[in-house]
């Protein structure tokens, strides 16, 4: 039989994301009304080697709910990426008689959470990550804000494109994975979107697209860049040589990871916050919970990481038909 969890604790790791602090609420007090002990690692797995680590009760976590960030603070770690790095994470657990883990982060961190379970502390992985590209989710806490900031942000574009009659070129993050492209895309009703997964890089084809719909009469021309398809500016500089319509390029950059998180950010990621409790004291270890098809769902982390999604041919059709 599994050991009796006694303390949870929980970090924030890799990029932060709007939600997370109602993540690490709904954790600390799930815990704290099943009795249990809640100690708080700041700054990630860097700050578990640092032994950075706080107590946590129900008044630490009051008025976060609405605040974007982490207030545990998040890193990237390089020491806990090593097999050292790791039994020293491990060793500072037992030290401080933590039973087990919640870690919200993405892929990266889920890995440090299957290493730390190997060497017998239990761990939970949650979603949280603006990028929305974790295989084994439909969702990730922080996405919806994020579109929903970018969003705004393309309206307000949008006015001043339409009154210069310009191209518009927004770039939107989302490292390798073109989500926030894609609804933003559809959200703001963009003529283009390009994203890694999709663009074969015919700049000429996006050209002869806009001199056809100026002709027809079209205003404007958004185009909804994801950050890993090239240089925004550059391109800008090629459509508005070739096409005479004037163009300009914006990166939205880190405001799309800060802010009030929305509502359905706040709810899932309290969901989330309890769910991996209520796992951890369950006795499992080692699981990623997930959101798919309208139902919570976990997973053994190596079989998690293994998963693959990708963007949905519907929606990306979709937008070819809407936009143009
Ligand atoms: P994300 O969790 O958003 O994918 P990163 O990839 O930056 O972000 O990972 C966050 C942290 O997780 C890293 O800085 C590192 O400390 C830890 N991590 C990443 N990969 C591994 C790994 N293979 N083994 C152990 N820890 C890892
Ligand atoms: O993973 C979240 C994210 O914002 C990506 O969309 C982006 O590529 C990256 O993090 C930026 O990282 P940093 O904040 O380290 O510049």
């Amino acid at each position: 039989m599994s050991k009796e969890i006694n303390t949870i604790a929980v970090l924030t790791s890799g990029g932060d994301a709007p939600g997370m602090n109602a993540c690490i609420r709904a954790v600390v007090r799930t815990a704290l009304a099943a009795g249990k002990t809640v100690k708080g690692i700041r700054r990630g797995y860097a700050g578990l080697l640092e032994e950075d680590i706080i107590d946590m009760d129900a008044y630490a976590v009051s008025d976060i709910i609405q605040k974007g960030g982490t207030v545990l603070y998040t890193a990237r770690c390089k020491e806990f990426t090593t097999p050292e790095g790791q039994q020293k994470g491990a060793e500072i657990c037992r030290k401080y008689g933590i039973d087990g883990i919640v870690v919200i982060g993405g892929d990266g961190s889920f890995q440090g959470a299957g290493k730390l379970s190997a060497l017998g502390i239990n761990t939970i992985g949650l979603p949280g990550t603006i990028d929305n590209d974790i295989a084994c989710t439909d969702y990730t806490i922080g996405f919806d804000t994020a579109v929903n900031t970018a969003m705004e942000c393309v309206d307000k574009i949008r006015d001043t494109s339409t009154s210069h009659e310009r191209c518009s070129i927004i770039e939107v993050m989302g490292r390798g994975a073109g989500y926030i492209a894609l609804w933003c895309g559809i959200a703001n009703g963009a003529e283009e979107i390009l994203t890694a997964e999709t663009f074969d890089n015919d700049i000429e084809a996006i050209v002869e697209r806009i001199k056809t719909m100026r002709a027809r009469g079209k205003k404007h021309y958004i185009i909804l860049n994801a950050e890993s398809v090239g240089h925004s500016d550059e391109m800008a500089k090629v459509i508005q040589a070739e096409t005479g319509m004037e163009t300009r390029a914006t990166v939205l950059g880190h405001i799309q990871r800060g802010g009030s998180p929305t509502a359905r950010d706040r709810v899932y990621a309290s969901e989330f916050g309890a769910k991996a409790v209520d796992l951890l004291l369950q006795g499992k270890t080692n699981r990623v919970i997930g959101y798919r098809n309208g139902e919570f769902v976990d997973y053994d982390i190596a079989e998690a990481l293994k998963m693959t999604k990708s963007l949905d041919p519907w929606m990306l059709d979709l937008n070819k038909r809407l936009g143009r």
